[in-house]
């Protein structure tokens, strides 16, 4: 039996098993991607973010954020993202590229009412993220429905790479439906 990063079908498989793993597993490293995005004025940026679904059939990953967070600008100006995961356990570097659907307001709200009171602190903050204080702690959280965003990303690419004693590299665009492509990494 071959392993699974030896085939194309083999990674695909490991990919998306690792983002589910990510989101249903606290500690695992796919549960906090880096979140990428271009700035309106063109700077690249990136965060830590938490996945929160993973959907292999749809090829959409799903996160949380503020409303009036500067990555919310980014998106309205240019709604795309890509996703970094290093699985260092697995050798396995996961990138996503995904163009981005923003919901929030009443489309978000039965999904707020289903999120603990400890995670709601995560969406609110007077004054809103990013704005300058004076003192470290000159704000005040208060969870609020309205601030809560829903960021649905369509994988478009992923590219893959698994560092074992030889390195393979593949690429899986929806525009070739998923079908594997062993690239030099
Ligand atoms: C471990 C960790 C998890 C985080 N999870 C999220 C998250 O799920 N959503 C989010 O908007 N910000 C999250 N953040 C905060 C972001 O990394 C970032 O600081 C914040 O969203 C502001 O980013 P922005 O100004 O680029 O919008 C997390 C930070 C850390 C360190």
């Amino acid at each position: 039996m071959s392993n699974w990063f030896e085939t194309t079908d083999g990674i695909w498989t490991k990919v998306w098993g690792t983002l589910g793993r990510g989101v249903a597993d606290a500690k695992h490293p796919a549960r906090r991607p880096t979140f990428a995005t271009v700035s309106p004025d063109g700077w690249p940026e990136a965060r830590t973010v938490v996945l929160r679904t993973a959907d292999h059939e749809g090829a959409e990953v799903v996160a949380h954020t503020d409303l009036h967070s500067d990555k919310i600008k980014s998106l309205q100006a240019n709604p795309r993202a890509a996703l970094h995961i290093w699985d260092a356990k697995q050798d396995l570097q996961i990138r996503l590229q995904t163009e981005v659907r923003i919901t929030s307001g009443h489309d978000t709200r039965a999904l707020w009412d289903k999120i603990p009171d400890h995670a709601q602190q995560s969406y609110g903050v007077t004054p809103p993220p990013g704005t300058p204080i004076n003192m470290a702690l000159d704000y005040a959280k208060k969870p609020d429905p309205a601030t809560f965003a829903v960021l649905t990303c369509k994988v478009m690419h992923i590219d893959a790479v698994h560092l074992g004693a030889d390195h393979r590299r593949v690429s899986f665009s929806r525009v070739s439906h998923w079908k594997g492509q062993w690239l030099s990494p």
